[in-house]
């Protein structure tokens, strides 16, 4: 089928029916990541074999499973995190919150791989209890990890890692769990745009044995503010 525009247009009067191949990488680049949103932030920091500490903001991040839990994170081309993860096989997913946003931002320079960018980012690094890499001090939520296997898809090499330890700062916790307005985290959305979250509502998950004697819509469990 043919491509209904050779390129990103500025309005769009017609749905965009576009292959990968259409478009220069970069373009679609923008335009995956301008959909996929919004993308938690993983700010992961990692040592080198020589004790150099690392510090890179990634939103290909993502909780892929729970029991036991392991999350995820892609490293577009090789780059010292990953580098760092291949001579020593741990890192610490550091929870990006309002607070922390700029620095963590400064972290995603192309600092060479000698500099440490706690010391750069004026980042306190504070000893984690289970991995060498030492995690952001300031921040609210760690999840410690080894990692437990490298994929590789297109250009982007998916680092999978079992957390081993977790760590919350009570400032965030209430009523039995993290309290999303509490921990107040940043994502990112496409290019340099960054959002807070929005409302917050609840959907009951619906069950086959409620749904079953019901119309669709009538089974269908409403939003609660
Ligand atoms: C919010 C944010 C998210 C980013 N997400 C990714 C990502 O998912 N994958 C990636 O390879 N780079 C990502 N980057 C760019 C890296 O942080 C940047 O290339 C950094 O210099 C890599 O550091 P390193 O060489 O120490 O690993 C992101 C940058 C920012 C600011």
């Amino acid at each position: 089928m043919p491509s209904s525009h050779n390129e990103p247009p500025d309005t769009l009067d017609v749905p965009l029916e576009i292959d990968p191949g259409d478009w220069q990488a970069r373009q679609i680049y923008f335009l995956m990541t301008g959909m996929v949103i919004p993308r938690p932030i993983g700010w992961i920091s990692t040592i080198s074999a020589d004790g150099i500490n690392n510090l890179a903001p990634h939103s290909y991040f993502n909780a892929v499973a729970h029991d036991p839990p392991h999350v995820m994170f892609s490293s577009s081309g090789i780059k010292d995190t990953l580098r760092n993860i291949k001579a020593v096989p741990e890192f610490v997913v550091n929870i990006v919150t309002l607070d922390l946003v700029e620095r963590m931002n400064f972290t995603s320079t192309d600092f060479p791989e000698t500099e440490d960018e706690f010391s750069w980012a004026g980042l306190t690094p504070t000893p984690s209890r289970c991995v060498r890499p030492l995690r952001v001090g300031v921040a609210k939520s760690h999840l410690e990890c080894r990692c437990s296997n490298i994929v590789q898809a297109g250009n982007g090499h998916i680092v999978i890692g079992e957390v081993v330890h977790i760590h919350v700062e009570p400032s965030v916790w209430k009523d039995g769990r993290i309290d999303p307005a509490l921990l107040n985290p940043v994502c990112r959305l496409a290019g340099s745009g960054y959002a807070q979250l929005g409302t917050i509502f609840d959907i009951p998950r619906p069950a086959w044995r409620d749904v079953q004697h019901t119309t669709a819509l009538e089974g269908m469990p409403g939003r609660k503010a």
